[in-house]
């Protein structure tokens, strides 16, 4: 079989593989597609401080069951399905209460252990979920980076009355955009960026209100217009975000953040405990590939409007190099492994 293997940063060739027979409790997956991550980029230039290598990269992949492991009883070889990559121990700590995405053993698939930019996969059983007959390959594919989205509103519980502000249209923003509206109905959602072309994403993907904050700056955009945002999400993740959002929020907001800078973050008490701000953060997701595929199942979100480029896996390099350089054109670039 072909794998992408990134043997050391910058360095990403196709290596023929030994097709290796799924373990106790594994099954072997047939990959159709995979979807391009931020993370995916980082491992192969070298600036993902979890990464081994060599390392087959992608944690976002669908396929086909072709082999299943001794004591698998409830994976049966053709079954479609999309893969959780977080593999955790089941029984630290933070597994036992619920949040396997942080597991003092963490394992993420693509990461720490191969994962699916390659002809076949294998992978936990339990990790490999089934995926209904009504939800097509190319939203399939898609469930792991609303698991993100799944996972950051999980946390705090939108409501009707929220007026949420996303900062960051790229694909996290975007997903979780989505969720805020098409399954949580937040009462308005407000996204920023400083890219029109993603801006224009956002707007098709529900935004009520988009702000440029490379041309305006965006406390003079909200004191203009009198909104205080309920909820905020920093889907850009620069440390200098969570002092503005504290700034911005209404009192007894809700400040979720998902990046992992190793840069300080300079922020007041007073900012926070004066508004009595919740600040949550999101990694990974713990459980998420159920509920997201049951959105999908009632169609309340829309991976159509994420998937900007295929490519065959063969010319995976031209696919992360333009995903890489050219945001305005790019949200999500799904590889083919149909060859
Ligand atoms: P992306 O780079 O495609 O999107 C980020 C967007 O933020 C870009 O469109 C950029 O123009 C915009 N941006 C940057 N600085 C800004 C600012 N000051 N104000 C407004 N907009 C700004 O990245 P993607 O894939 O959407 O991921 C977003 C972030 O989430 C990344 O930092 C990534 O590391 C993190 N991430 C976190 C995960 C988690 O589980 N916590 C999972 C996946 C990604
Ligand atoms: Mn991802
Ligand atoms: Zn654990």
């Amino acid at each position: 079989m072909k794998s992408i293997v990134i043997k050391e940063p910058n360095a990403l060739v196709i290596e023929e593989r030994e097709r290796v027979e799924p373990g106790i409790g594994e099954v072997r997956v047939k990959v159709k597609l995979a979807g391009i991550c931020g993370s995916d980029s980082h491992i192969y230039r070298g600036h993902n401080p979890f990464a081994r290598y060599p390392r087959v990269i992608g944690h976002e992949f669908f396929g086909v069951i072709d082999a299943v492991g001794e004591g698998v009883t409830d994976k049966k070889i053709g079954q479609r399905v999309c893969i959780d990559p977080v593999i955790s121990c089941g029984h630290c700590y933070p597994c036992s209460v619920g949040k396997p995405n942080v597991c003092t053993s963490l394992v993420v698939l693509g990461v720490h252990r191969d994962g699916g930019f390659s002809e076949y996969a294998v992978v936990p059983a339990k990790n490999a979920w089934l995926v209904a007959d009504n939800i097509a390959d190319h939203h399939a594919v898609m469930v792991e980076p609303f698991t993100i989205a799944a996972n950051v509103t999980g946390q705090v519980q939108p409501t009707e009355a929220d007026v949420a502000l996303i900062y960051g249209a790229g694909p996290m923003g975007l997903t979780t955009l989505q969720a805020l509206k098409g399954v949580y109905h937040v009462k308005q959602a407000i996204v920023v960026d400083r890219i029109n072309e993603r801006l224009a994403m956002a707007e098709r993907c529900g935004a009520d209100w988009v702000i440029n904050n490379g041309d305006k700056p965006l406390a003079d955009w909200l004191e203009e217009k009198g909104i205080k945002p309920t909820l905020i999400v920093d889907a850009a993740c620069h440390p200098t975000i969570l002092q503005e959002a504290i700034t911005l929020a209404s009192p007894a907001a809700r400040i979720v953040l998902m990046g992992f800078s190793s840069d300080p973050s300079t922020i007041t008490q007073q900012g926070i405990t004066g508004k009595e701000l919740s600040i949550f953060s999101s990694r990974l997701n713990a459980n998420k590939f159920p509920v997201v595929l049951e959105w999908l199942e009632k169609g309340l979100i829309d991976p159509d409007k994420l998937i900007t480029h295929y490519f065959d896996y063969h010319h995976v390099i031209d696919a992360i190099e333009l995903f890489e350089k050219d945001q305005k054109s790019c949200c999500k670039v799904l590889l083919t492994f149909d060859k």
